[in-house]
């Protein structure tokens, strides 16, 4: 018989008028995550510091919209999207991010993201949008446990 188990079916809501808040180097390592960024991944704010943002990379996310994601912060200096998250526990959250850089003395120095909740027809359409992403870029979509 085949079904879908596991924790990676089980979604977190972010609730309405939090904000994920994180900070990274100019490589996309954490260097700052607030108390709601923790709460929501599943994991503690020591454990984020340091790590690479992509700790929180769910399978569901197509690569080419993390290359834009680079491509617009280079470019463009900021970029903004709906991001399908994995949490600690293999579940996920759902997020509206906005991403821009942090100055210095006129230097880009480090990246800020703030993250907000979305509707669920957002969901619904993002998760329908990137799986068909995936689909041409030939990636795989969704795991499968068989049992
Ligand atoms: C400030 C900032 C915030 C980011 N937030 C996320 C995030 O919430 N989720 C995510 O998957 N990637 C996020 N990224 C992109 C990751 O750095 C990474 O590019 C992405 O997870 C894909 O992983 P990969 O580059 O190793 O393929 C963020 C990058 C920056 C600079």
């Amino acid at each position: 018989m085949e079904f879908l188990s596991g924790n990676f079916l089980c979604e977190t809501i972010v609730p309405k008028g939090e904000l994920i808040v994180s900070r990274t180097d100019l490589k996309g390592n954490i260097t700052y995550a607030n108390e709601t960024f923790a709460l929501i991944s599943g994991y503690e704010v020591d454990e984020l510091i340091g790590r690479s943002h992509n700790i929180v990379r769910h399978p569901d996310m197509p690569k080419v919209i993390f290359k834009e994601l680079w491509e617009d912060l280079k470019s463009k200096g900021s970029w903004s999207g709906i991001v399908k998250n994995l949490r600690k526990d293999e579940g996920f959250y759902w997020v509206f991010a906005e991403i821009s850089g942090v100055f210095k003395d006129g230097k880009l120095v480090e990246y800020k993201s703030v993250r907000t909740p979305i509707s669920f027809d957002e969901k619904l359409k993002y998760q329908l949008l990137y799986d068909e992403l995936k689909k041409q870029n030939n990636e795989p979509i969704r795991k499968v446990v068989y049992q």
